[in-house]
């Protein structure tokens, strides 16, 4: 279990509760959880298998696991892009991580009736207070990781995913009781196929990849960690059915919690064409960053100062662990490149990785755009390039059947199961086709 639970860490967190539910709510509703669920299946499962099996086939980082394979010198630079991908995406995501920090204390504030402070502390914006908390939640991934991937990480998963699941049952439950739930739920579940689109695919396919942790390495990494007594290819299914039901789940809570909240007057979308009003249904969300910061709060406030305490101390708690799991694993990435390939120790590396992203995440503070243009360029294109190259050197460099041949170890009649015919395929034709072909028409797009 020790292998999944670490990598379910690394896969479940923001991406699931910040970033899913504001996708579907700006893509379209089902038609994105389609074209996701058809990702994260059809491209996301077999990439997290090809990059578990050659961390544990080499026992290294992105970068020495490549040069360990093959001599092809391409390949080293794709596991040096991942890292700078997961440096670059971990400086917005600490800033993401520190507003859940900030939210912990600032529903406590809320409820107990310090108004002042729970102002401060509830802001999602840009300035000094979101600063100082991607800060903190950088000095804390820092502290963890300089010390060691330990068994403490999964002994959080362990207690975190069940806790993180009944929570978000419950909020469900007490959501789908209220006025104007039923409008966010049939938008969510009722797809409507007209709303696919290129871009729509793009961002599936992009949030696919970041949801999964995929396509920079980090898998490859924490497989480096696994031992040869597991199963490879069962312990990627459970790591993409934990993330993808959790995800699943979170967009069912924000869906119908955000068309509650519009119903009482907050203000979720504005008309694309006019720039204001209120129109379920119109085009353009006001905060994408912001939405499971607006609506949840709302709905916290609508149970109750009592329980609305519980509920809103408690999920901010779990949503800060769920990020803090995922930091360690991205702060992790780099850090072991530096131990095995620069000779550097553990302490030094997660030091100067942890001062070069808090200094990046300091500069976002102040320029949220930042967020946006980032996740575009290291996480929406960056990670399924990764995806791709990794797909083409299992392909036609280690070859899939010497990666099956190894997959035997934790699962020995692996080569006569299904998972043996499908997989080679998907590895060599149909996965990279299907991400350049996203990656190509949506670039064309671009420039149409
Ligand atoms: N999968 C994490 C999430 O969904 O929040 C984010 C992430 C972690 C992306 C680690 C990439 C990675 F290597």
């Amino acid at each position: 279990m020790a292998f999944v639970l670490a990598a379910a860490g690394s896969a479940v967190g923001l991406g699931n509760i910040w970033k899913f539910p504001s996708e579907v709510a700006q893509q379209g509703g089902a038609a994105f959880l389609m074209m996701y669920l058809g990702c994260c299946f059809l491209v996301g499962f077999p990439v997290m298998v090809a990059e578990i099996a050659i961390g544990r086939a080499t026992g290294k980082n992105p970068v020495g696991a490549f040069k360990a394979l093959s001599p092809n010198p391409i390949f080293p630079l794709v596991g040096l892009w991942g890292i700078l991908c997961g440096v670059m995406i971990l400086s917005f995501y600490t800033v993401v991580a520190g507003w859940s920090l900030g939210f912990v204390f600032g529903e406590a504030a809320h409820f107990l009736g310090f108004q002042g402070a729970a102002e401060v502390l509830m802001v999602v914006g840009p300035g000094t207070k979101t600063a100082v908390f991607a800060a903190l939640f950088m000095a804390a991934t820092t502290f963890i990781v300089s010390s060691g991937v330990s068994e403490g990480i999964e002994r959080v998963a362990k207690t975190l995913m069940p806790l993180l699941i009944g929570m978000m049952l419950l909020m469900i439950a007490f959501v789908v009781t209220r006025e104007g739930s039923g409008e966010g739920l049939a938008m969510y579940l009722k797809p409507d196929f007209s709303k696919v689109d290129m871009s729509l695919v793009f961002q599936a396919l992009g949030q696919a990849f970041f949801s999964l942790s995929l396509g920079m390495g980090a898998l490859i990494t924490y497989g480096s960690y696994m031992s040869r007594k597991q199963n490879v290819v069962e312990s990627a299914a459970w790591v993409t059915l934990a993330d993808v039901g959790i995800a699943f789940l979170a967009g069912l809570l924000i869906m119908p919690a955000m068309f509650v909240a519009q119903k009482s007057g907050i203000q979720i979308y504005k008309d694309a064409s006019t720039g204001d009003g209120v129109a379920a249904g119109a085009k353009v969300l006001i905060d994408e960053d912001g939405l499971v910061f607006t609506v949840l709060p709302q709905l916290f406030e609508s149970m109750g100062s009592g329980i609305g305490l519980v509920f809103g101390v408690g999920f901010f708690v779990l949503l800060s662990m769920a990020a803090l799991t995922s930091t360690i694993s991205l702060l992790e990435v780099p850090t072991s490149y530096a131990i095995d390939e620069l000779g550097m120790s553990r302490k030094k590396a997660a030091l100067m990785f942890g001062c070069v992203i808090t200094a990046i995440a300091l500069v976002i503070s102040y320029r949220l755009s930042l967020i946006g243009t980032f996740a575009t360029i290291f996480s929406t294109i960056g990670l399924p390039v990764g995806g791709l190259m990794i797909c083409l050197f299992m392909a036609y460099v280690w070859k899939t059947r010497h990666a099956l041949a190894e997959m035997e170890a934790g699962y020995p009649g692996i080569q006569s199961s299904l998972f043996a015919k499908f997989w080679p395929p998907l590895m060599a034709v149909v996965c990279p086709l299907l991400i350049l072909t996203v990656l190509v028409l949506t670039l064309i797009q671009q420039f149409q």
